[in-house]
């Protein structure tokens, strides 16, 4: 079948099989490999997207049922070429990345909790990437990455005269 999908604000045209998961569709026909194939059923993560802004697992979604919605993978989220988005730069600062498997996934759900709740407390941090597993358990640097750039976006998010 025929479908249109809307990836990081560009349409793509293509054929896929009615089976064909989003996941198996982004990595394969995109060529957008950033979003992992873990488990793939549905427990790991790895394969976070963005579906209208909100952290899906794209393992568990066939692609067709994605077409006609705006989808956001970890490629979509860099300023430019290069360049790394404040939530990415924050887990490098703080080490919220080993291997980088489950990194992906834990910026994009942390670009869904951010944009919902620009100051989320621990708590709300640690429930919003509960659902997602990191294999090398870097869990508390994952936390602080994203503390830090809800910190950093808030602060440029206020007026010159208000920032310190
Ligand atoms: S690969 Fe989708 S949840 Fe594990
Ligand atoms: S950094 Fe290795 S799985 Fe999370």
């Amino acid at each position: 079948m025929r479908i249109e999908l809307n990836v990081n604000g560009t349409l793509h045209e293509i054929e896929v099989e009615p089976r064909t998961t989003l996941l198996d569709c982004l990595r394969d026909l995109l060529d957008l490999k950033g979003a992992h194939a873990g488990c793939e059923h549905g427990v790991c993560g790895a394969c976070t997207v963005l579906f209208d802004g909100v952290a899906v697992r794209s393992c568990l979604m066939f692609a067709a049922q994605a077409a006609g919605t705006p989808i956001t993978t970890i490629e979509g989220v860099t300023p430019g070429p290069g360049e790394l988005s404040p939530i990415q730069d924050a887990f490098c600062e703080t080490h919220g990345t080993q291997c980088g498997y489950c990194t992906p996934a834990m910026v994009l759900v942390a670009h869904a909790l951010l944009a919902d709740n620009p100051e989320p407390t621990r708590d709300q941090i640690v429930e919003a990437i509960s659902g997602n597993i990191c294999r090398c358990t870097g869990y508390a640097q994952i936390v602080e990455a994203i503390a830090l750039a809800a910190e950093r976006m808030r602060g440029a998010n206020r007026p010159r005269s208000l920032s310190k």
